[in-house]
C-alpha cells in the first residue's frame, strides 16, 4: 500500500511538473512569440524538427502523409538518362540542407547550375551539371575548393570568410559554351513551405518596388516566372532565385533536374547529345508530382527556442533597428486555402519578403533566372535556422553553402543590404552576440 501510494505520488509530482512545463510552452505559444508557423507550429528542437506533420492537421490525414513521405524518401526507379541523386532525401536529409552527414567526401551536398547572363542553360549541358549516367555517360564530375580572407570589426576583433571556387572535370561533350556561367547551390530546407506558398500575392507585392526613388527605402523585386499548373505567369516563391511558382512545380522540377524523372508538368527532353536518343514521355503521372507537393504542404515550422532570454530580446530588437528586419519580414498571414484549413488564416514569422534583392558583386554568380538577375536573390526565410547546425551540419549558409556560420552569412551581405552590414560591424562585441543570440532562437 505504502510503495503505491509513493508511486502515485512520484506520479503527481511528475504530472504537475509536466503541467508546469506545458503551460509555459502554451504561454509562449499565446504570446504567439515562439510560435513561428501559428496553429501549425510544432515543439520539437531535434533532428526531426523539420520532417513533422502540421500540429493541427487533421488525424484523417496521418495515413496520406506518411504514404506521401515514403514518395519524398524512395528511390525512383525511373531515373535518367541523366540524373544528380536518386531520391529526395538524398540532397534533403530529414527534410532539411543536406545529404546524410558523412555521406559526400567534400562534405557539402551541392549542384551546379547552368547558365547565362542573358538567360537560358549551356546549349549542350543544359541548366544543371548531372553527375552520373544511365546508360549514357554522366555529364561530368566537379570539386569544390576554398579561398580564406579575413576582416576586423570596428571593435577589433578578426574574422575570416571563406568562398568557394569549383574545378570541372570529365565533362562528356566537351567543354562548356563560351558565354556559360556556373552557379554553386546547396540545398534548401523542406519545412514550412505551404504556409508561404499560401500567403497571398497582393500581401508580398505590398513590400515590392517602393520607394524606387528614395534610395533610404530597401524595395525587393517579385519573380515572375511560367507556372506549369496555372499555364500562366504566376510570382516566384521557392529556391534561391525564387524561380519556382508553386509546390508542385517545385517537385517537378526536383524530379525532373535532380533525378532524372519526368512527368506530365515537366516533360521536357534533354539536350539530343545528352538524351542520347532515350524516351522521353513523362515516366510517372500527375498524381505522384501532387502527392509530392502534399507531402511538403504538410510539413510543420518548429517553435523558436528561449525567447524569453534578455539578450536573445535585446537581438530581436537590434535586427529590426540595424535594418535586417526590411528583407527578412518578420511577419506574414496566409490566406484561404482550399481543402487545408490547417494552413489557412494563420500569423506566421519567416522572416522573408519572398522577394528578390541585388546582394551585391560578392554574392553574385552572373547567371539569369527570368527576373532575376546575375546580383539577385531571395531573400531567405529564417525561421528553423538555430536548427540547421543540428539537423544539416555539412551545409553552410547562403546559395553555395560559403558561410559556416549565420555571422558570416552577414559579413558577405552586400548590394541593398550593404548598409544592414555596415550597422552590424560597428555594433559592440555584446551587442553582436546578442543578435547572434537571436538568430540561433529561430
Ligand atoms: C541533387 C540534390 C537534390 C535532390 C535529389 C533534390 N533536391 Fe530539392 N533542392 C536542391 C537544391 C540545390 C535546391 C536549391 C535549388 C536552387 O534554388 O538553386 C533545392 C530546393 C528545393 C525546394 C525549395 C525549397 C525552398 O525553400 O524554396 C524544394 C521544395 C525541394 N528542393 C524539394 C525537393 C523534392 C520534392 C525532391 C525530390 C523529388 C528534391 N527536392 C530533390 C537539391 C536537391
Ligand atoms: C536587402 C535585403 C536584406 C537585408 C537588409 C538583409 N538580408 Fe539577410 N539575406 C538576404 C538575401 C537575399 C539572402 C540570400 C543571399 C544568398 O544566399 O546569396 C540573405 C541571407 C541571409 C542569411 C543566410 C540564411 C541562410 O539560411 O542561408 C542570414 C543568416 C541573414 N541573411 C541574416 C541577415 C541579418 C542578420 C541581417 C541584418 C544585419 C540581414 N540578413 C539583412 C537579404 C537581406
Amino acid at each position: 500500500m505504502t510503495r503505491l501510494r509513493q508511486t502515485s505520488g512520484g506520479r503527481r509530482i511528475v504530472l504537475i511538473a509536466g503541467l508546469v512545463s506545458a503551460c509555459l510552452l502554451i504561454a509562449e505559444a499565446q504570446s504567439g512569440e515562439g510560435t513561428s508557423g501559428g496553429d501549425t507550429t510544432v515543439f520539437d528542437a531535434g533532428a526531426t524538427a523539420f520532417g513533422r506533420a502540421l500540429a493541427n492537421l487533421d488525424p484523417l490525414r496521418w495515413n496520406e502523409f506518411r504514404a506521401d513521405k515514403e514518395r519524398f524518401v524512395r528511390k525512383w526507379p525511373q531515373r535518367g538518362p541523366v540524373a544528380d541523386a536518386a531520391a529526395c532525401v538524398d540532397c534533403h536529409f530529414l527534410d532539411g540542407r543536406g545529404p546524410k552527414p558523412g555521406q559526400v567526401p567534400s562534405g557539402l551536398s551541392h549542384l551546379l547550375r547552368l547558365g547565362r547572363p542573358t538567360g537560358g542553360g549551356d546549349p549542350i549541358y543544359g541548366i544543371q551539371l548531372r553527375r552520373t549516367g544511365h546508360g549514357v555517360p554522366a555529364q561530368g564530375q566537379f570539386a569544390v575548393g576554398w579561398e580564406e580572407t579575413s576582416g576586423r570589426y570596428a571593435s577589433g576583433e578578426r574574422y575570416s570568410l571563406r568562398r568557394p571556387f569549383v574545378q570541372v572535370s570529365e565533362l562528356a561533350y566537351g567543354p562548356f559554351d563560351p558565354e556559360t556561367r556556373m552557379s554553386l547551390r546547396v540545398p534548401l530546407a523542406v519545412f514550412g513551405l505551404g504556409l508561404l506558398e499560401a500567403v497571398p500575392e497582393p500581401q508580398i507585392l505590398e513590400w515590392a518596388d517602393r520607394g524606387e526613388a528614395d534610395g533610404e527605402v530597401v524595395s525587393g523585386k517579385p519573380q515572375r516566372v511560367y507556372d506549369p499548373v496555372a499555364g500562366r505567369l504566376s510570382l516566384g516563391r521557392f529556391g534561391w532565385k525564387a524561380g519556382q511558382p508553386s509546390l508542385e512545380a517545385q517537385s517537378a522540377a526536383a524530379l525532373f533536374h535532380d533525378i532524372g524523372v519526368t512527368s506530365p508538368l515537366q516533360p521536357s527532353a534533354f539536350p539530343s547529345a545528352v538524351a542520347n536518343g532515350v524516351e522521353t514521355s513523362p515516366e510517372v503521372d500527375r498524381a505522384e508530382v501532387v502527392a509530392l507537393a502534399q507531402y511538403l504542404r504538410a510539413l510543420a515550422v518548429p517553435a523558436r527556442r528561449g525567447t524569453a532570454d534578455p539578450a536573445v530580446r535585446l537581438g530581436e530588437r537590434l535586427f529590426a533597428d540595424i535594418g535586417c528586419g526590411d528583407c527578412h519580414r518578420q511577419r506574414l498571414t496566409t490566406g484561404h486555402v482550399p481543402d487545408w484549413p490547417a494552413l489557412s488564416h494563420q500569423a506566421i514569422q519567416p522572416y522573408t519578403d519572398l522577394l528578390l534583392h541585388d546582394m551585391g558583386e560578392q554574392l553574385a554568380d552572373g547567371l539569369v533566372d527570368a527576373r532575376a538577375s546575375g546580383q539577385e536573390w531571395r531573400t531567405t526565410p529564417l525561421w528553423g535556422l538555430g536548427l540547421l547546425e543540428l539537423i544539416s551540419p555539412d551545409a553552410g549558409l547562403l546559395h553555395d553553402g560559403r558561410a559556416r556560420s549565420p555571422e558570416e552569412a552577414i559579413l558577405w551581405h552586400g548590394g541593398e543590404a550593404a548598409k544592414a552590414r555596415a550597422r552590424f560591424v560597428v555594433l559592440r562585441s555584446g551587442e553582436r552576440d546578442a543578435l547572434l543570440a537571436f538568430l540561433r532562437s529561430l
